[in-house]
């Protein structure tokens, strides 16, 4: 389907998160994050749009991070399937619960160490290069109880301290590395992004930009550890992306539109220019948001930046200024968006959107000037196996090839990305719902959303197909 080939040292793979693999959440000592508090369905839904959740989680609730599809155990199966299929890279992340169970540990917990360093032992082996993401969405529920987590600065030198013990850990083990994941979900959904919990009374603006200051200072002072500790690796920062799309070109709808991306691009923009743009200062004043930067965080920022732009991409977004168009909503990755009568929508209400790939990766490459990695990108469908057992996964092989044609377009534009880690290569939780029947897999896992199942992994339709398109170099979709 392409005439073109992609770079022969395109990093092809798959992505995973710990909290929605690994599960063992308290084995190995590892402690609690705010992940395992979440539940499934509308109890999670309430809890990420500001329902104050229990701290410890409860007698009978089903909470699918507690063993989600026991990665922790199985890595050594999943990768044998993954080198198989010939990936040249995984996306994991570190739970930083099982490197300091509380955050605050004067000394790191071994068991959790060497956890890692077996599992990226093991890819090694494989010829698979680690793509780490150093926190995603797993704050340590202690940080929480005590500081109220990132709103408080305290984060800031805790996370430091974590990111130094990794980086000196694996400094010859892992090349690519990455600070938070889809850092601007924290202004949409504030306990997954950042462990934010708002009681009555709270200014919830002032304590979201102030938790993304904290971050993003916690960020560049990871990239400034990673430039030290490991010279030869590289560091990058990961959005949420997918443009937005006015409705109309009512001047009105554009203008709405380009503010809806800079609410994003406001991260990176610190992440990768080193400084705040002038809308967000305009914002601060107008929204009469009270920052409190320290000495030293503005130069911080100028002189860590980061390397590469990770983004995930699952869709684009539309906007409208008018309240009519604005009754008929639909859901998406980390924010809702209007409805496009243009695309088509997946089962869970995603906007489809295959040349808004091509769109954003030259936005970002635009505006960065930077390489650029594409790591999420997936369709989360429903698969109902045959009585053979097979999984004729047809519709996520046909969004997947779009995808991959598309991101192939942005690289005959000119713009430079690294590679492509499609979201859950292997079935896992799903982060908005909590439920196991959001598959993105190539890789079937048995198990259903109460929790039942063998566990059992096996192959669908889509693992020869994507077996080919690396080894064809993108060639043959
Ligand atoms: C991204 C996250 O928001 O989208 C992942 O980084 C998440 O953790 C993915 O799983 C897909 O979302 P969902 O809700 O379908 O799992």
């Amino acid at each position: 389907m392409t005439n073109y080939a992609f770079p022969k040292d395109f990093l092809w793979g798959g992505a995973i998160a710990a909290n929605q693999a690994e599960g063992a959440y308290l084995d190995g000592g590892k402690g609690l994050t705010v992940v395992d508090l979440l539940p499934t369905g509308d109890k999670r839904r309430a809890i990420m749009k500001g329902d104050v959740p229990s701290l410890t989680p409860l007698e009978g609730e089903f909470y699918p991070s507690h063993e989600a599809i026991d990665f922790y155990n199985r890595y050594k199966e999943d990768i044998a399937l993954f080198a198989e299929m010939g990936f040249k890279c995984l996306r994991v992340s570190i739970a930083w619960a099982r490197i300091f169970p509380t955050g605050e540990e004067t000394a790191p917990n071994e068991e959790g160490l060497q956890f890692y360093d077996d599992l990226f032992d093991e890819l090694i082996k494989n010829g698979i290069e680690p793509v780490v993401t150093l926190a995603h969405f797993d704050v340590p529920v202690h940080l929480v109880e005590k500081y109220g987590s990132w709103r408080h600065r305290k984060l800031v030198g805790l996370f430091e301290t974590y990111a130094k013990t990794v980086l000196e850990r694996y400094k010859n083990k892992v090349k690519y590395w990455m600070t938070f994941n889809e850092i601007n979900m924290l202004l949409h959904l504030p306990f997954l992004g950042a462990g934010l919990v708002f009681q009555e009374g709270d200014n919830v603006e002032q304590i979201k930009y102030q938790a993304a200051h904290h971050q993003l200072v916690a960020s560049a002072l990871a990239v400034k550890a990673c430039h030290e500790i490991a010279p030869d690796a590289i560091i990058g920062c990961m959005l949420a992306a997918g443009s937005f799309y006015p409705f109309t070109c009512n001047p009105e709808d554009v203008y709405q539109g380009m503010e809806k991306d800079r609410e994003s691009y406001f991260f990176i923009d610190v992440q990768s220019r080193g400084e705040y743009p002038g809308y967000a200062k305009r914002f601060f004043r107008d929204h009469n948001l009270d920052i409190e930067m320290e000495d030293g965080d503005a130069e911080l920022l100028k002189n860590n930046t980061v390397d590469y732009i990770g983004f995930s991409y699952y869709s684009s977004r539309t906007t409208s200024t008018d309240p009519e168009v604005n009754k008929n909503m639909t859901s998406g990755n980390v924010f809702g968006s209007v409805a496009n009568p243009y695309l088509a929508k997946s089962e869970w209400g995603w906007t489809v959107d295959p040349l808004g790939m091509r769109i954003t990766a030259n936005q970002l490459h635009d505006r960065y000037q930077k390489p650029l990695f594409v790591v999420e990108n997936g369709f989360g469908a429903h698969d109902e196996p045959q009585a053979d057992g097979s999984i004729n996964d047809e519709y996520r092989i046909d969004y997947l090839k779009r995808h991959i044609a598309a991101m192939g377009e942005a690289i005959q534009d000119g713009v430079n990305i690294l590679g492509y880690t499609c979201w859950g290569p292997i079935d896992i939780v799903s982060a908005s719902s909590g439920e196991m029947r959001k598959r993105y897999g190539y890789i079937y896992v048995d198990r259903d959303n109460a929790g039942e199942g063998t566990l059992q992994r096996s192959k669908k339709k889509s693992f020869d197909w994507y077996k080919t398109v690396i080894s064809s170099d993108g060639t043959d979709l």
